[in-house]
């Protein structure tokens, strides 16, 4: 996706960040403002340190400090990227998609056709949690829900779900609804009668957990039997042209804002895993759905945060699942932790008969997935030489894996000292072993990875931003006050400073803004989340919205204005003279020469004057 300058203001002017911001935290009143607690995760807070301003649709937190506009909002609340808050926004207000924007790996058939099959994926999760939600408390599904610690909340929020134990419940209402049947088909929801008498259901009787992408899509379920007599114990959705459960975690639409905060993932393996984990309070989880981690699972976590500790069952697939994970987490420059819980237990049960205390303390200390692999192969390892040799062909290919050579480096010292050996050795050796031909096919193999809508989506986000890095203060202040309002904005125009100011960012920058001024004079209120979308960091932009210039009296301000100004006015000219100085050549004397000169006196008499101006 890729979208013009123009229709990023059209859909943000659509949109209200206030609304956005209502579904998170309580907004009232106060003064030109609205106040609530911080929405973000990380800052928990008991009195309110959030503002936003319905005016500008800009928001700054006193607290935490963080600061922006309804984009970027929208990253650190639902984890978009920049094009998804884009489009998210512009479908919400009704706005469509130019053509132009979207991506061409699709053609306009296959997206319709995928926007249905999401539209009846999202009415079967409505169906399954209204039914769940209807059946009285001592229904077998409720009381399971109950035993599991599925609380009222958490089947409200990740619309949990009953499918009746009914042959042909969806199916009818399939029919009923006029819903295509065979995209229901398509889905794995329902499947047609051998007898050729209609349809009947795949989910019946089972606890459904809808899979959400992270735009919010229904993209798949699974379902949980409620007795061990029925089987299998859990049954998952087809792969279908919506769903690929290697490309998928559950729970991450809910989850990405904590693995944000927290600086790291925990993968776990299914869904009553990951709601028990939640449920406890460790919120920064995702789960595989019940298959092994891909490629595309890496490259998802790494979106968020670049550590991850895998959490899987103690037992020996689990331990061999976390194994098999290590490769492609290291393949993606991700820092992989794990942990493995004691007595076979898995995450549900742990917490269970351990509390969730006990967990958050294991997943804080948790060791390098890699030196647990490494313990594990050296369990009954003697120290013959050819032991040695076994274990390091062994574990060459993982170590061809890490992408980064720092942490190649620690792990082949680890293994040196751990098989007593030189790391000079085990270096020399995995040179050798990796001669051309394996490298040249681990690069082919990874340009054969096909590229998915998603991920080419991920790489154009709207090019590049304005770099605000390294402002000199007097112009970043300057910037900021011409933000706070109208009339000082048209000062700050008006003034010579904004010819002399040193920071390329910042000339861009008040370019752009004028341009903008001067095609919508009376929307000068939209300048800041303007700014904010097309510059970064956002925060060289949030000054006007914080301590102390929000709350500076008015002759205060003036005062620091004229401050500025007179700064960045002595500073040019110094520059400008020792420029026109450096230019001065010897003898003789000419027209062009005397001219010169006469520059300089100049400025050097203006340096003068604004000394004086500030000492009067
Ligand atoms: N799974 C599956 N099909 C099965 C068994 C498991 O798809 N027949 C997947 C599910 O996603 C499940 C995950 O693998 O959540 C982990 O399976 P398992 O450890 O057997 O189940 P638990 O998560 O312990 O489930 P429960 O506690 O409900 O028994
Ligand atoms: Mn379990």
């Amino acid at each position: 996706m890729r979208f013009t300058p123009d229709f990023i203001e059209r859909v943000r002017d659509a949109s209200n960040i206030v609304d956005l911001f209502s579904e998170f935290t309580e907004l009232k009143r106060s003064g030109g403002r609205l106040m609530g607690l911080c929405p973000f995760p990380g800052h928990n807070e008991k009195t309110p340190s959030f503002s936003v301003s319905e005016e500008k649709q800009v928001y700054h937190c006193f607290g935490c400090k963080r600061s922006g506009q309804i984009y970027t909002a929208l990253q650190e609340l639902k984890g978009f990227n920049f094009p998804e808050a884009v489009e998210y926004l512009a479908n919400k207000a009704g706005i469509p998609i130019p053509a132009e924007a979207k991506s061409n790996h699709e053609s306009t058939a296959a997206k319709s056709r995928r926007e249905q099959l999401l539209k009846v994926n999202g009415v079967t999760r409505d169906r399954y949690h209204s039914a769940l939600l209807k059946l009285p408390a001592d229904h077998p599904a409720r009381a399971y829900a109950k035993k599991r610690g599925l609380t009222e909340d958490i089947i409200e929020l990740f619309s949990l779900g009953y499918a009746p134990a009914q042959k042909d419940a969806l199916a009818r209402e399939m029919q009923r609804l006029k819903a295509p049947l065979n995209l229901a088909e398509h889905l794995g929801l329902v499947k047609p009668d051998r007898n050729g008498n209609g349809h009947y259901d795949m989910f019946r009787d089972r606890l459904m957990f809808p899979v959400i992408s992270h735009k919010g899509d229904c993209v798949g379920f699974g379902g949980r039997a409620l007795s061990d007599a029925q089987q299998p114990k859990y049954l998952n959705s087809a792969e279908s042209d919506v769903f690929q459960k290697g490309q998928i975690f559950y729970g991450l639409n809910e989850t990405a804002k904590y693995i944000r905060s927290e600086n790291f993932a925990v993968v776990v393996e299914g869904y009553m895993d990951f709601l028990a984990l939640f449920a406890a309070g460790i919120q920064n989880v995702v789960a595989t759905l019940g298959t092994a981690m891909t490629e595309s699972h890496a490259k998802l976590l790494k979106r968020y945060s670049p550590n991850v500790v895998v959490l899987y069952d103690g037992d020996d697939a689990g331990v061999n699942g976390a194994e098999r994970s290590l490769p492609i987490l290291l393949g993606q420059n991700l820092l992989a932790k794990a942990v493995f819980l004691p007595d076979e237990l898995d995450p549900d049960e742990f917490i269970k008969e351990r509390g969730a205390d006990a967990l958050s303390a294991l997943l804080r200390s948790a060791n390098d997935l890699f030196s647990l692999v490494l313990q594990r192969r050296l369990a009954y390892f003697r120290g013959t030489a050819s032991e040695k040799v076994t274990l390091l062909n062994d574990l060459t290919p993982l170590l061809e894996s890490v992408s980064d050579p720092r942490l190649k480096e620690l792990y082949i010292a680890e293994i040196a000292q751990k098989i007593g050996v030189e790391p000079n050795w085990i270096g020399k050796h995995l040179g050798a072993l990796a001669t051309t031909p394996p490298q040249k096919s681990a690069t082919l193999a990874r340009s054969q990875v096909p590229v998915t809508p998603q991920e080419a989506a991920d790489v154009q986000s709207m090019g590049p931003r304005i770099n605000l890095n390294g402002v000199p203060r007097a112009e970043l202040f300057l910037l900021n006050l011409s933000l706070a309002d109208r009339e000082t904005f048209e000062k700050v125009m008006a003034s010579e400073a904004v010819h002399e100011l040193s920071h390329p960012g910042v000339q861009e920058l008040f370019l752009k803004a004028n341009t903008f001024y001067r095609q919508m004079p009376n929307e000068f209120d939209k300048l800041s989340a303007y700014l904010m979308t097309i510059a970064e960091p956002v925060q060289s932009l949030a000054l006007h919205l914080g301590e102390p210039l929000s709350s500076m009296a008015g002759e205060v301000r003036v005062q620091f204005l004229e401050d500025c100004i007179r700064q960045i006015r002595t500073k040019y000219l110094q520059f400008k003279s020792r420029e026109l100085a450096a230019s001065l050549t010897a003898a003789p004397v000419d027209e062009e020469q005397k001219k010169k000169l006469e520059q300089i006196m100049n400025m050097q008499k203006s340096k003068h004057h604004l000394r004086r101006d500030r000492e009067l």
